[in-house]
């Protein structure tokens, strides 16, 4: 692992992989593309770790001659495809770019190996890894079995489904032409540089400017939190020690309903933040999400036994960095917050729910 392609690398997993292997992998070069969507931001990388390894690439991974130009240019060895439209809400709201960037974007970066590796000495040390999600499986009832890697796919959103189509097409690259692939598919991740449409830093922001914190339903909704440096550890060892053609589940063994999360961001908040104390106040149960899935769980059972991975954050610790961070970063929620067309999407999605978030 000499020359790798990182999509989707100024995006909130993205940088912080690009971060962290920087970090821990003094012989890497790295070329990061990115589309710069909404949910993309050079401000994502500032300040890295030796940025003379990091080179950056304006430009959308469903364009094959563009992909194609980079991997053979920068002789790329490894991929790891990160790229991706990747919130729920927004995939209710309209779908079709989920379709192409998710789906055909996908299938781009594959052909693209498949090409410039078939043409320049094979599949032999290359590998393509995926990034993918434990929504492909659907939702469990309160009382089933964590999913596995063997679990039925039963996605139910757009963006799921997306994901979903793209994990098949990843896996039929490696059954059909022996593209040595490896797919992750993890929990939610939460973290440093997490655009704030996400539930986490979504309620950090609205306490902090004093607005409702707008929890769906019930907010009885599980999900499986992971750190985000846990999940970029986690695709690290996959690239050093996993097995062609393998998927791994990743996921943080957290799991609270949303609304005890929220809560405890409340805590946090009052006491790392305590002008306008009580946060909880701002609670608002706002209509449900069309579909909403009930529970996620991961079963992380196989890559603890053969790779050794367990997650190193628990949630305490983990919120607790989140909200410092956010707190310790207002330039960049000020950048964020007004350059990637954010109120507007604050208003689309939560004004017509009746929540004034
Ligand atoms: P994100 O939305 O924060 O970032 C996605 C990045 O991809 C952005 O920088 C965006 O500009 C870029 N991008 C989008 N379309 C592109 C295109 N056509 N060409 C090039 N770049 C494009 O997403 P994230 O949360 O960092 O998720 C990264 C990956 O991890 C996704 O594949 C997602 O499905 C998966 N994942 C995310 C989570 C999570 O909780 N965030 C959990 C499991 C898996
Ligand atoms: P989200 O962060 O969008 O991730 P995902 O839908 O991929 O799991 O949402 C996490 C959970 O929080 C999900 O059950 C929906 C819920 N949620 C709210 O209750 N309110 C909100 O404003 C948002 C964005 C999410």
């Amino acid at each position: 692992m000499k020359n790798m392609l990182i999509t989707g690398g100024a995006g909130f997993i993205g940088s912080n992989f690009v971060r962290y292997l920087l970090r821990i992998e003094p012989e890497v070069q790295i070329v990061n593309l990115d589309a710069l969507t909404y949910a993309g931001s050079l401000e994502n990388l500032r300040d890295l770790p030796d940025p003379a390894r990091h080179t950056f690439i304006h430009g959308d991974i469903c364009e094959p001659g563009l992909v194609t130009r980079l991997m053979s240019e920068h002789g790329i060895d490894t991929l790891v495809h990160c790229a991706a439209e990747s919130h729920v809400d927004r995939s209710i709201h309209g779908p079709a770019p989920f379709i192409q960037t998710n789906i055909v974007g996908t299938f781009t970066l594959l052909e693209a190996a498949r090409q410039v590796w078939g043409e320049t000495g094979g599949f032999e040390g290359r590998r393509f890894h995926h990034v993918s999600t434990d929504e492909v499986f659907g939702s469990l009832a309160a009382e089933s079995p964590a999913f596995g890697e063997t679990t039925p796919y039963d996605p139910r959103s757009p963006y799921s489904a997306s994901k979903a189509g793209s994990d098949h097409l990843v896996r039929a690259y490696f059954h059909t032409y022996g593209l040595p692939v490896t797919l992750t598919n993890c929990s939610n991740n939460y973290g440093p540089y997490q655009f704030p449409e996400k539930l986490i830093p979504l309620m950090i922001l609205n306490a902090l400017r004093g607005r409702p914190l707008p929890v769906y339903g019930d907010g009885r909704q599980v999900r499986d939190w992971l750190y985000v440096e846990d999940h970029c550890e986690a695709i690290q060892l996959v690239l050093a020690k996993g097995k062609p053609g393998e998927t791994y589940n990743i996921g943080g063994g957290n799991q609270p309903c949303n609304i005890d999360i929220v809560r405890q961001i409340c805590t946090l908040l009052d006491e790392l933040h305590p002008e306008g104390a009580p946060h909880e106040r701002l609670i608002t149960h706002v209509p449900d999400r069309p579909g909403h899935d009930r529970r996620y769980a991961m079963d992380i059972a196989k890559i603890r036994a053969e790779l050794g991975w367990a997650p190193r954050h628990n949630l305490t610790s983990g919120l607790r960095a989140t909200v410092e961070w956010y707190l310790g970063h207002p330039e960049w929620v000020a950048v964020i917050a007004q350059q990637s067309g954010y109120n507007d999407w604050l208003e689309k999605n939560y004004a017509q729910r009746g929540g004034k978030a």
